[in-house]
């Protein structure tokens, strides 16, 4: 359990220049390790409890179960959350997002996010983040959840040139407490199959109109715990 504390990424403001520089961070250790584990935890838990579905790709009459595309089980967290290190994550995000937007202009004032479980075999193929019915997503994050991870595991996230989306950019394995954020339009990405189960939370920042942030119960500002 942590307390509501932003935790060491959100004070480290050089991440965000970089980000503005390159369009894609790497993150370790982005959170309190307590905070990590608590979120490790409580996906577990979840998990057991059977608090999973199969992924979707797509929005509304576009959505499919697409099991050739993706098969990971996913798990959508509410911004009002009770569990504390959720509630820790969301307020990290919230106090981020704010610097982000003075620092970057993105008009970030929303954001989704949901648990990710890949089972061994399970993977994502090469996409982007952003729909082509515009969804607003602005920059996609993957906080990764898995101690001792080993290359032969499999599963590392890998990040395509945008230009070039043949050509790797970098590939990240799914490190327990490593954060990665990169620009939801631009880079094309993939989770290359994993030998062994993978955990992870993944998100999406977005600016969108306030009126749509409150249909979907993404806004992130003000911070629903406050009011
Ligand atoms: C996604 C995604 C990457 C990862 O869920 O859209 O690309 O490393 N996830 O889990
Ligand atoms: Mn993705």
């Amino acid at each position: 359990m942590a307390l509501l504390m932003p935790g060491p990424f959100v004070d480290q403001p050089e991440w965000i220049d970089r980000l503005a520089e390159q369009g894609l961070i790497v993150m370790p250790e982005a959170l309190p390790t307590a905070c990590t584990e608590g979120l490790l935890q409580e996906w577990q838990s979840r998990y057991a409890a059977g608090y999973s579905a199969p992924a979707h790709i797509g929005k509304g009459y576009q959505q499919q179960a697409a099991a050739t595309i993706r098969s990971d089980r996913i798990h959508w967290l509410e911004a009002n959350d009770p569990q504390p290190d959720i509630a820790a994550f969301f307020q990290a995000i919230r106090v981020w997002s704010r610097a982000v937007n003075q620092s970057l202009y993105l008009a970030l004032n929303a954001f989704e996010c949901h648990f990710a479980c890949y089972e061994p075999g399970a993977f994502y193929q090469k996409h982007r983040d952003r729909f082509q019915a515009d969804n607003g997503r602005r920059l996609s994050l993957v906080l990764f959840l898995n101690r001792n991870w080993k290359s032969e595991d499999g599963g590392d996230l890998v990040i395509y040139n945008p230009l070039h989306d043949d050509e790797i950019l970098q590939v990240i394995p799914p490190t327990f407490g490593t954060l990665v954020i990169f620009d939801s339009e631009r880079f094309p990405h993939e989770v290359r199959p994993t030998q062994r189960q993978r955990l992870s939370l993944t998100g999406w920042l977005k600016s969108i109109s306030a009126h749509d942030a409150f249909l979907q119960g993404t806004a992130l500002f003000p911070d629903p715990a406050a009011l």
